[in-house]
């Protein structure tokens, strides 16, 4: 009977320690599912993108303020806008989290994040911190934060596997991470979204599913974007 139990001990200790060096493996060699996508962040004219992320007829800028409200976000909350771009949501949840609270830009390009500081200070938040991160790596402090936001960016992760371990890592208890992006519908998205976004609705909530999330909210609030709401499944 001992020694029944050593050994099932023993197997699950191994199929345990597998599976942990699998997955190490797996980030460790994650392939870019999209080289290049970022290129035009590397050295980009701020104002160009200004113009274009913050530009009425964008659907997410026209309802940035609904979108916001639907995050739940209260005073004091510690948010991080990831890949921040020009900062459209990372000034609009500075006003939102108050003098108590935080909220992080991270982006992968410099420029962005330095013209988001310089913008922010302009306008007066004190509650703005800028992380310039690596490609597989959100680079925030484990724990930290109580929303993770993305828009329009998921799509332009090179390494979403890697991206969202650590994304995981850095949410505190009952965090949220909140994913908008295109719907890519081939009946009616245009070829510019066909060709640039690499998958639909289904397959990023399969791939977030996978990374140790469960979706709580698909909000109905956006006509060409999706907003899903996601928490950490406890490990
Ligand atoms: C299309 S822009 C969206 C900007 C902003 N969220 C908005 O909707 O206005 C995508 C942004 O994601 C950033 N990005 C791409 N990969 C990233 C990564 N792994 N981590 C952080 N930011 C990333 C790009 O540099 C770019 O600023």
């Amino acid at each position: 009977m001992k020694q029944s139990i050593s050994i099932a001990a023993r197997t699950l200790a191994c199929c345990f320690f597998s599976m942990l060096i699998f997955v190490s493996i797996t980030h460790a060699e994650e392939q870019s599912v999209r080289p290049g996508i970022n290129r035009y962040y590397v050295n980009p004219d701020w104002q160009q993108w200004v113009n274009t992320f913050e530009r009425p007829g964008r659907e997410v800028y026209d309802k940035r303020f609904a979108i916001i409200e639907a995050t739940d976000v209260r005073p004091g909350m510690v948010v991080a806008d990831i890949g921040a771009g020009t900062g459209l949501f990372t000034r609009l949840f500075a006003e939102r989290v108050g003098p108590q609270g935080r909220v992080y830009a991270v982006d992968i390009s410099r420029p962005f994040i330095d013209n988001i500081l310089r913008s922010s200070r302009d306008q007066g938040f004190t509650n703005v911190e800028g992380v310039i991160n690596s490609h597989k790596d959100v680079s925030l402090p484990p724990a930290s934060i109580d929303l993770a936001f993305l828009v329009d960016t998921y799509h332009h992760f090179e390494y979403p596997a890697s991206m969202l371990s650590s994304i995981r890592k850095s949410l505190r208890a009952g965090a949220t991470l909140i994913i908008i992006d295109f719907r890519r519908d081939p009946q009616h998205s245009s070829s510019w979204v066909m060709g640039h976004v690499r998958a639909g609705k289904d397959a990023v909530i399969d791939e977030i599913t996978k990374a140790g999330f469960r979706l709580i909210d698909d909000k109905t609030l956006l006509r060409t974007n999706y907003y899903l709401v996601f928490s950490k499944l406890d490990s």
